[in-house]
């Protein structure tokens, strides 16, 4: 089976950190996070990945020079402008000539989902697209469903504004698609699936949802990106694991690390501490520096304290400097 993978998005929300890496190639458990995300389609049964590129394709074609992910080959397209996600999906679909029954997959999702179960769902039920739900206690910021009693989708509400959303059960950005579906998409203008192509569907009857508990997060906010990679080395994925110290990495003997990661070539000095925290390649924390709750990319200098903080390539915390709560360097800073 196919699958078109949506990762042309600007990763806004997890500024500083993409201002250097695009969001999909951010490290989730020491690989990134299209990795994983590929790994787990090829568990579901899928053998060809497009990529839906909005933007440079170039830090992906090298980090997989061979143009194959996960056992998996993989395709690019590049769209001449962003056309938003349904525009994206009929643009990648085209030019990978998707002729048959495909899967989508936002490309900040990170989930346990067997997808070989969604697409057995999807012929079950004869259905022209199929969703995989979540249930959330705020769905606020998501796309949110009324479902009937048979798994079909009464209403899709993208983004809906608090204390109107018909459920708890949020679209968790996996799709298995009918080819009819693209051509409800008109060519080469933005279009968005969730506001515009999964309503019509619904008004058809089309659209059905399979609601799961699997472990699930979309990884597009700073404390959620920090989350699926502490979770993965606190072993809470069922079938992925990593190791919290990649072996390119530089750790004093005496340094203490809890429910965090350091990956290659970031370095953590003597007797720093580091708590469900997360040191990208090229961090730097000076000894005695104490990192909690935070993602780092930049450098910490000896004995400061770091706490609910994203430190970006460029982000510099001076020696014994306190640091809570703060981006740096503040991607809303003129
Ligand atoms: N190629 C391309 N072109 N990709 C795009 C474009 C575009 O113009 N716009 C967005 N994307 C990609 C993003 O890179 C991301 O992987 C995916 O589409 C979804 O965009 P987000 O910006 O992450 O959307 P969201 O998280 O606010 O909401 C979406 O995901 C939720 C689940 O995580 C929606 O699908 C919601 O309905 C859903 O609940
Ligand atoms: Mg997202």
């Amino acid at each position: 089976m196919r699958a078109v993978v949506l990762v042309g998005g600007f990763g806004t929300r997890l500024r500083p950190l993409t201002n250097s890496i695009p969001k999909p190639m951010l490290p989730v458990g020491q690989l990134p996070i299209i990795e994983r995300l590929v790994m787990n389609l090829a568990r579901g049964g899928v053998t060809e990945v497009t990529l839906a590129l909005g933007f440079k394709p170039e830090p992906f074609v090298e980090a997989f020079p061979s143009g194959e992910c996960a056992g998996v080959a993989l395709r690019y397209a590049v769209e001449p402008e962003p056309l938003d996600t349904a525009g994206a999906i009929r643009f990648a679909a085209d030019s990978a000539g998707i002729d048959d029954t495909f899967i989508v997959v936002n490309g900040d999702v990170i989930t346990d989902l067997d997808v070989s179960a969604l697409v057995a769902f999807h012929r079950e039920h004869g259905a022209e697209a199929t969703l995989h739900l979540i249930g959330v206690p705020d769905p606020s910021a998501f796309g949110v469903v009324a479902l009937d009693a048979d798994g079909r989708v009464e209403r899709f509400v993208e983004k809906p504004a608090p204390g109107t959303a018909p459920s708890n059960l949020i679209n968790a950005g996996t799709y298995v698609l009918e080819p009819s579906v693209l051509q409800r998409i008109p060519t080469g203008q933005k279009v968005s699936i969730e506001r515009a192509t999964f309503p019509a569907v619904v008004a058809d009857g089309g659209l059905f949802a399979m609601a799961t508990d699997d472990y699930w997060l979309d990884t597009g906010r700073p404390e959620l990106y920090l989350q699926a990679n502490v979770d993965m080395v606190a072993g809470r994925r069922r079938h992925d694991h990593c190791d919290a110290v990649h072996e390119l990495a530089s750790v004093a003997a005496d340094a203490v690390l809890v429910d965090s990661l350091v990956g290659p070539g970031a370095e953590l000095g003597a007797g720093a501490t580091l708590v469900r925290s997360v040191l990208l390649s090229g961090a730097v924390v000076g000894a005695g520096a104490q990192v909690t709750d935070s993602v780092v990319m930049g450098r910490i200098g000896e004995g400061a304290d770091v706490r609910d903080s994203v430190v970006g390539a460029d982000g510099v915390v001076a020696p014994n400097e306190h640091v809570h709560g703060e981006r740096r360097p503040d991607p809303d800073a003129g």
